[in-house]
């Protein structure tokens, strides 16, 4: 089965592809009807052990905009409560004939394990600190439609990059895409090993920030750092935080973004964030509908019978 569970596993092109299909779900979801019945019949399960706003709504809006049978599956009222493990979950949620499966977990690589039970395709929505494919697309969509490019724009992705699934799919999409990615944090969240995504490192806002095209901005996941040093909000907004000041050092038409959920005045200021004319956080929202759109729409393609490259 074609499955989506990381950048890691597209080529360039398909990349490319997946952008160029979502342009037309953009549109549809600007118009009136908002509404294709490319998978009507089909049954989608969204499958959400780690909480979401954006991609758990954007995935069910993406799956009814094109017809199919939605249904919602939440840790919360899940019976991996009462101790069922994760491969007896995979194993139930396939019995009822899916014909698509989206997965949020908090384990890395616990969405390839469920793509390995099942029978149909599988899209990884943020597995872990491992990856969150359509994040990166829709990031990368954006991107395209406010900068008309991606090659060659120094894009610097600023803050936890040690926790973020967010920062490992966007590296490996932007780098292949021809972007000149910077990784900027503080020392402890900076991890070791970045060289094998080619990127560049800063521990220096104000360095990493100089002549930035794009300005991605990451939260702190203070549930992923058990045990370990937090730094306080008014520490990190000090050192890292995002404000005017800092931002002039980025090219002029400096693009803002963020993956949310934001936490203004810790890592961005509410001003910026919603500054539309330099802030891109509400359309990377809307890009995200119709990146899912086409990623459901492209997977499903051979079950439907239907020529594509999946
Ligand atoms: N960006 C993102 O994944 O947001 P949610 O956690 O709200 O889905």
């Amino acid at each position: 089965h074609a499955h989506l569970l990381g950048i890691a596993q597209l080529k360039p092109w398909e990349i490319c592809f997946l952008l160029d299909e979502a342009e037309q779900w953009v549109e549809l979801n600007r118009s009136a009807s908002k509404h294709a019945d490319r998978l009507a019949g089909l049954t989608q399960i969204n499958a959400f052990f780690e909480n979401s706003t954006r991609t758990l709504l954007s995935f069910e809006i993406a799956g009814k905009r094109l017809g199919a049978d939605v249904v919602n599956l939440g840790v919360s009222g899940s019976s991996v409560k009462k101790g069922e493990t994760l491969l007896d979950t995979a194993l139930t949620l396939n019995a009822m004939h899916p014909d698509m499966i989206v997965i949020r977990h908090g384990s890395s690589g616990a969405v390839q394990l469920i793509s390995e039970k099942v029978d149909c395709p599988v899209l990884n929505a943020g597995d872990g600190r491992h990856e969150h494919p359509t994040q990166a697309l829709l990031d990368a969509l954006t991107i395209r439609r406010r900068k008309g490019r991606i090659a060659g724009l120094k894009v610097a992705i600023c803050g936890d990059i040690l926790h973020s699934r967010v920062a490992r799919s966007n590296f490996m999409l932007l780098g292949a895409l021809g972007a000149e990615v910077r990784a900027v944090a503080p020392p402890t969240l900076l991890p070791a090993g970045l060289d094998g995504y080619c990127v560049e490192s800063f521990t220096d806002m104000d360095a990493g920030l100089a002549g930035a095209d794009v300005v991605m901005m990451l939260r702190l996941q203070t549930e992923r750092m058990e045990g370990a040093y937090v730094p306080s909000p008014r520490e990190y907004f000090r050192f890292y935080g995002l404000t005017e000041a800092r931002l002039a050092k980025a090219a002029p038409d400096v693009l803002v973004m963020h993956p949310g959920p934001m936490n203004r005045g810790v890592e961005i200021d509410g001003a910026i964030a919603d500054d539309i004319a330099r802030s891109a956080v509400t359309e990377q929202v809307e890009m995200g509908v119709a990146v899912r759109m086409a990623c459901l729409d492209v997977l499903t393609r051979r079950r439907r019978g239907v020529e594509g490259w999946a």
